[in-house]
């Protein structure tokens, strides 16, 4: 196939080019119109079509004859467990689940919160949500109680699903306590919480709404697939916006079953049978699509792996199980690489292992950086795929898309866009930037199938958000440019929102907490650049003048404190008393200022600001506090 040309029927003839597409899955009744602007800007694939993702995710394939093939190798170094789920068994497990939660009363249109760790139950959870038509909301298990009582007062779930505990390398970490404690902080009330009970001597604490998973699932019947509509939302992810409050994008079903069955194929390369790995988490963006979803719909093996590419037990974990389970294509963060990278710089590890199953390494996540890239390169001696995409979007709308045709890779860039995807970079007045000039990241209307449909509960927020900036155009909030031979490259976040370890946080969540010391008058949080993570807070604070604590002792409460109510997962470590915050005449802070000036960037000083002298004292404390000075990300 030829990249430019289906690249150009997708954007010339999208209706056509996704029809076509469609016709992949199984529908229980086909569609016959492609796509629908439901609402200015809104789009909604495939309106008049029905189907059900679990069956498609597991029945289908017992149907076509797969039933004893892996759908699921379990891998759990913390746990030292290895399992092959195959699609029966996945199949037993899912539909018995879903006719327990049938028994609870729950039916299509119903709303539960998943807060669980990287085990198979997680994954059954899922997949009998979708089987009964429940939206399902997945809550990554980093997040502290606080995050997830913001979640069930959100999606006001009929019923949580969790697990006794999760393991962080050694660590047991109390799922079922931290549940209780989010639903007493809520208005919103679960009418059940179903607990799946590892047996590894973990206390759980008895609440009346307490529903034990095995015993549910021992005295309940099958479930059959329901059939729901294409725009039924599949689930609900939050994700970390601009201000305090997480946002939940809304997946519709038969649009991302249509983008993630052809993704698989086109941007991933792998075949029906092949074995996939995404070493992410079922709490992002990336675990729903492609350790659940994707590989599920386009009957791969998805390896589900407990663990951490290093200290469990060491940094040869990602080598051993691309060996040992015949990993075809891998998909990681380059932030796993670069904490290999670090615990073994010559790739020692790599060399102990049979490699020759890997076809293709790909990353995401976060920018990758040359020396990632590089060492990834010469040490895996395959293609290593940048790719770029959002929980919004729901699969890449930057590849490299080897399925059709692979490009030469260029360091920095996350190739072309995927097709689908009608990608412009526009400049502040919503005109195309030349080549080479940076602007911000839009998609010209409609989106592909896959994208977000809105988000739960604030249309307004949503057009405001990603729609009202540019008419006409989706605003990723991303920036970045293209050079003259059309590969686009991202240079990073436009907003205050920024990727710690692959993982995407509010600075404005973290602000609330820090503003909320007593000692605190006011506080900017921003992100700093760091060689392991990519970016990590870093929290500047203005004390209030009565103050007499030591600037130790209120740091550190502050960090416990982000600790506390977000989570672990925050990262925030480093908090700097400052005598005063550069603040325009009216009194705004100048964050985009504090960010170009740590992370050593040109920047034209403001015309508003109110003292201009402000800016050597902070490039003092920098200074003072190695901020932005070392940056070793270059390309
Ligand atoms: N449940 C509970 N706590 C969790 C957690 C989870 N699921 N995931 C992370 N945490 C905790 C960690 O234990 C750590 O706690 P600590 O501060 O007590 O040590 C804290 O959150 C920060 O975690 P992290 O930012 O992941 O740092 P780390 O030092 O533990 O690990 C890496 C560094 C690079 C190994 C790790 O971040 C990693 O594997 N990143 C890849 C991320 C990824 O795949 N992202 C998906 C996008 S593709
Ligand atoms: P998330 O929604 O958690 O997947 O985070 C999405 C954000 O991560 C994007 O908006 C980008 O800022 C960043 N990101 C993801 N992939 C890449 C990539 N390949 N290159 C640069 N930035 C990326």
């Amino acid at each position: 196939m030829n990249y430019t040309e289906e690249y150009k029927r997708s954007i010339d003839h999208p209706d056509q080019y996704w029809m076509d597409q469609s016709k992949q899955l199984k529908w229980d009744v086909s569609p016959e119109t492609a796509y629908k602007e439901v609402e200015s800007g809104i789009y909604h694939w495939f309106p008049d079509g029905k189907l059900n993702m679990s069956y498609l995710c597991i029945d289908r394939h017992i149907e076509d004859g797969y039933g004893k093939e892996d759908a699921i190798i379990y891998d759990s170094p913390v746990t030292n467990t290895k399992e092959h789920i195959s699609y029966n068994r996945l199949n037993e497990e899912v539909s018995k689940l879903a006719g327990g939660l049938q028994s609870l009363g729950l039916k299509k249109g119903d709303t539960v919160i998943i807060y669980m760790p990287m085990i198979p139950q997680a994954l059954y959870s899922m997949l009998a949500c979708a089987r009964l038509g429940l939206i399902h909301s997945v809550v990554f298990g980093g997040f502290a109680p606080h995050e997830l009582a913001l979640r069930i007062e959100d999606c006001k779930p009929k019923a949580i699903i969790t697990a006794s505990n999760g393991i962080e390398i050694e660590r047991i970490i109390p799922y079922k306590p931290y549940v209780d404690k989010a639903i007493e902080q809520s208005a919103h009330k679960p009418e059940h919480v179903v607990i799946y009970d590892r047996k590894l001597g973990v206390d759980i604490p008895y609440k009346p709404y307490d529903v034990d998973y095995d015993a549910l699932v021992a005295k309940s019947e099958s479930a059959t697939p329901v059939s729901v509509e294409s725009t039924h939302p599949l689930y609900i992810l939050y994700t970390s916006g601009t201000t305090g409050k997480p946002k939940g994008i809304i997946r519709d079903t038969g649009g991302y079953a249509t983008a993630l069955k052809y993704s698989m194929k086109h941007v991933y390369g792998v075949e029906e049978g092949d074995v996939y790995w995404a070493a992410s988490d079922v709490g992002w963006v990336v675990g729903h699509s492609y350790i659940v979803y994707g590989p599920l719909l386009n009957r791969n093996t998805t390896i589900l792996f407990e663990g951490k590419p290093i200290k469990t037990p060491n940094a040869s974990t990602f080598w051993r199980v691309i060996s040992e389970h015949k990993v075809k294509v891998m998909f990681t963060a380059p932030t796993a690489i670069r904490a290999i990278k670090k615990e073994d710089p010559n790739g020692r590890y790599i060399k102990k292992y049979d490699m020759s199953s890997l076809k293709y390494q790909f990353l995401a996540g976060e920018r990758c950086d040359m020396a990632t890239l590089k060492w990834t390169e010469q040490h895996l001696k395959v293609p290593v795929i940048d790719h770029w995409w959002q929980t919004e979007s729901g699969w890449a709308m930057l590849a490299n898309m080897v399925g059709i045709e692979r490009h030469p890779v260029k360091p920095g860039s996350a190739s072309f866009p995927v097709c689908g995807y009608n990608i412009h970079i526009l400049n502040e007045n919503g005109q195309e930037v030349s080549d080479d000039t940076e602007g911000f990241v839009c998609v010209k209307l409609p989106l592909p199938p896959g994208c977000l449909q809105n988000l739960w509960g604030n249309p307004e927020r949503f057009k405001a958000g990603y729609l009202n900036k540019f008419p006409g155009y989706y605003f990723s909030g991303d920036g970045g440019y293209r050079d003259e031979d059309g590969y686009v490259f991202i240079t990073g976040r436009v907003d205050d929102v920024i990727n710690v370890a692959g993982h995407r946080l509010s600075t404005a969540e973290m602000e609330e907490v820090v503003a909320s010391h007593p000692q605190v008058a006011e506080c900017a949080v921003f992100g700093v650049h760091c060689d392991l993570k990519g970016q990590k807070p870093l929290a500047l604070v203005v004390l209030k003048p009565e103050n007499t604590l030591e600037h130790k002792t209120i740091s550190e409460e502050i960090i416990k404190e982000v600790r506390h109510e977000i989570g672990a997962v925050a990262s925030l470590r480093d908090v700097v008393v400052v005598n005063r915050l550069p603040k325009t005449r009216s009194g705004k802070i100048l964050r985009k200022l504090l960010r170009n000036i740590s992370d050593d960037l040109e920047y034209n000083v403001p015309s508003t600001i109110d003292d201009v002298n402000i800016i050597s004292e902070i490039e003092e404390v920098f200074k003072q506090y190695q901020i932005g000075i070392h940056k070793k990300i270059s390309f």
